[in-house]
């Protein structure tokens, strides 16, 4: 579902590694952004009818042979229709490169903090003070500027670090305004949206909340929807979201695999119940889950069985709904633009959904209605909707579950063993106050067994792992310096309280090489 946006700005993106934080930024300066690669067509662009054009950053030079190049001519698309321009880093290189300047290796690199020396009235430094630290990560630089620009400001390396041509709209700057270590540089983005693009920057969780609504029920219409809730936030957001939309219209379903941590069905009924009245299909399926998993230790295949059982679950239970002609998922926009890459669509899509195949086999059509979000945005939404902050910053938690903390085969018992100690482990973070600078904590039951003596005799019980990680998105990780006070008490509690268990240890890998997950 696409939604309807009253300002747009759409970030070209050549493959920076901050592409996706110039869009954070942007929104969080109140105008909605998109990203899209550089192989954009001139007509989807002119679709978009954007307020405002950035060009990100990129790894490649302008010059090489295979750079990315839009195969339209960008700033005459945008002179046009008196578009602005914004060119970041490789952005400006590539106004440089094609407007009549010049872009070279010879001249000085730079990487990290610079100061900048405001040189020109600037409706982008508007409020900027002089010295202002910005971050380069550049190996090219300009050598000559184009005719009909000038430089607003430098850096001791930069003769030519802010270019602006007033006249046909385009502006460009050498670092990247976007991270945090340029001081300023939100200043700088929400000058060019605001004092430039003339953006009204009024886009915010609120905004998109109303927005959201209203779109939601134009295209349900008196359909039906169905909402498979696993307790993570994001479905659990866009469950509220579409019953506020849709009322009784909405069917949400609940299935226990049997995999999930200690109490977590029943916390996630009593929210629903509780705070939002609305009753959830309640399937406990994990007889069904763990007999299919018998004797499976092959992650993939304990992955495969657990996805089959849960369509066959859902299909069966939905039935009850037959009116219900969508389903509803909590797909993210990290997800939407993984899957497409800054050189365009990729072969290799990757399916993120849990109910992979679903819409499809049930002839149902997917309402997403965070497609365009990040995480934090979501989250914004969901305390707006009145969902309670502890639910709110949850750790995300696979959908597989605890099946893939039990290394190996799985039975009942090791995962009530898991269960226990992870609960512990949890408690005991929150107890620290540790828990929301943490991306991720969990405890594995691995499959060894260990020597031990309680008492005065002699133990012969399993290792628990656990594992605590910081992330932005899951996809590369750091482990987390848990001090040592609060692993002592984990430790403590989780072998005096939790049978099975004798030893514990700290898991102090990163991602990569190491994943998050231990299988
Ligand atoms: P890894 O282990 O790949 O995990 O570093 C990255 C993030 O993804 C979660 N994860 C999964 N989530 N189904 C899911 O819904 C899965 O099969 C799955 N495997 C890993 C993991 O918890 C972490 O947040």
């Amino acid at each position: 579902m696409s939604m309807s946006h009253t300002e747009r700005v759409v970030i070209i993106d050549f493959g920076s590694q901050f592409s996706q934080l110039i869009a954070r930024r942007v929104r969080e300066c109140g105008v909605y952004a998109e990203l899209h690669p550089y192989t954009i067509s001139e007509k989807t662009l002119a679709d978009l009818q954007p307020k405002g054009i950035i060009l990100s950053g990129s790894p490649f030079s302008v010059y090489a042979e295979g750079a990315p190049i839009p195969a339209f001519d960008v700033f005459a698309f945008a002179e046009a229709r008196a578009i602005p321009v914004l060119g970041l880093c490789y952005g400006l290189q590539l106004i440089a490169h094609t407007q009549g300047g010049a872009v070279d290796k010879a001249a000085k690199r730079e990487f990290g903090r610079a100061h900048l020396r405001i040189v020109g009235e600037s409706k982008l430094l508007e409020g900027i003070a002089d010295e202002s630290q910005v971050w380069m990560s550049h190996g090219d630089s300009l050598t000559a500027i184009p005719q009909g620009f000038e430089v607003v400001a430098t850096t001791e390396n930069a003769p030519y670090c802010v270019l602006q041509n007033t006249k046909r709209n385009i502006y460009g700057m050498q670092f990247h305004p976007e991270v945090h270590h340029s001081l300023d540089g939100k200043r700088m983005l929400a000058n060019f949206l605001t004092h430039i693009c003339t953006c009204n920057a009024d886009w915010n969780a609120g905004s998109f909340m109303e927005q959201a609504i209203e779109d939601i029920r134009a295209k349900v219409g008196t359909g039906g929807v169905i909402c498979a809730l696993s307790g993570g936030v994001d479905s659990t957001v866009a469950a509220v979201l579409l019953h506020k939309a849709l009322g009784k219209q909405l069917h949400c379903i609940h299935i226990d695999n049997g995999l999930m941590r200690k109490d977590e069905s029943r916390t996630v009924i009593e929210l629903f119940k509780q705070h939002f009245s609305m009753s959830i299909d309640f399937v406990d399926a994990s007889d069904l889950f763990l007999s299919r998993l018998e004797g499976i230790s092959d992650p993939e295949k304990k992955r495969k069985s657990i996805g089959a059982a849960f369509i066959e679950v859902f299909e069966n239970e939905a039935k009850r709904f037959n009116d219900a002609q969508f389903l509803a998922q909590g797909t993210l926009y990290p997800d939407v633009i993984e899957s497409v890459s800054f050189k365009g669509p990729s072969v290799t899509i990757k399916t993120h959904h849990n109910v992979g195949g679903l819409p499809e086999k049930m002839n149902l059509r997917l309402i997403e209605p965070f497609r365009e979000l990040f995480k934090d945005e979501v989250r914004a939404v969901g305390r707006l909707l009145g969902i309670p902050d502890w639910f709110i910053e949850r750790h995300p938690f696979p959908g597989p579950g605890l099946a893939i903390r039990v290394p190996g085969k799985i039975t009942r018992e090791k995962l009530n063993i898991l269960r226990e100690a992870d609960e512990i482990y949890l408690e005991e973070i929150r107890k620290a106050g540790l828990y929301n600078e943490i991306w991720q904590a969990f405890a594995v039951l691995l499959p060894v067994q260990s020597v031990g003596v309680m008492g005065d005799e002699r133990t012969y019980e399993n290792v628990c792992a656990i594992r605590a990680v910081t992330s932005v998105d899951g996809m590369t990780a750091n482990w987390y310096p848990m001090p040592y006070e609060v692993l002592a008490n984990i430790s403590n509690r989780i072998i005096n309280e939790v049978r099975g268990i004798n030893r514990v240890v700290y898991d102090i890998s990163s991602k990569p090489p190491a994943t998050i997950e231990w299988e």
